[in-house]
């Protein structure tokens, strides 16, 4: 198979940090347009949270050999309104040049491979609602929405 997904090394860091860093401009809602740097920056406390977490699991994709994508799950934090325990896709992405080749989709398929190892009951993740290429990949999945964060901009224009 093209597309092989295993466990992250601590030489695989620099490219998930370099990834992540790139790509969280996509989690950004287009309410609140973010300021230069404040993506990589938001990806870097998000990857320090869950780096000192007890269970978090690191997925590295490899497509034809090469590092294509990652993904971090947790699996020691709660639902916060359920409190029941869950894996919890804290984040995921794949390189622009490897996109729409099935990686993510591998990607997902191994998170709920390590989420069914531990029964844990659900694999759950969040998602901003104007990133409709993850939207439709986790659909796709077999994800449905579950609760959904709402907002009201308090300024014409507000951003
Ligand atoms: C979202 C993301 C991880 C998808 O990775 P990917 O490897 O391209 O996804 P796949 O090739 O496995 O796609 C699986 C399915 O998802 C959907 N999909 C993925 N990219 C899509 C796009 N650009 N447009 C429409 N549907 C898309 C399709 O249904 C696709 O199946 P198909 O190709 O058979 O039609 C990738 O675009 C990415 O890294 N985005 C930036 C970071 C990000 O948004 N991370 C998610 C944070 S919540």
């Amino acid at each position: 198979m093209a597309t092989v997904v295993r466990p992250a090394r601590a030489s695989d860091r620099a490219f998930i940090d370099s990834l992540g860093e790139l790509s969280a401009a996509a989690s950004f809602s287009i309410l609140r347009p973010a300021a230069s740097g404040v993506p990589a920056e938001s990806f870097r406390r998000l990857a320090a949270f869950c780096f000192e977490q007890p269970g978090t699991v690191t997925l590295v994709a490899e497509h034809e050999g090469r590092q294509a994508g990652f993904l971090i799950l947790l699996t020691s934090v709660p639902d916060e309104v359920t409190r029941r325990e869950q894996a919890f896709v804290a984040y995921m992405a794949v390189e622009e040049g490897a996109r729409r080749r099935g990686v993510g989709r591998e990607l997902l398929r191994a998170a709920e491979n390590e989420a069914r190892a531990r029964a844990l009951p659900h694999l759950s993740l969040m998602v901003t609602a104007s990133n409709h290429r993850a939207r439709t990949l986790y659909g796709g999945a077999g994800f449905v929405e579950e609760r959904v964060q709402m907002t009201k901009p308090m300024q014409e224009g507000a951003g």
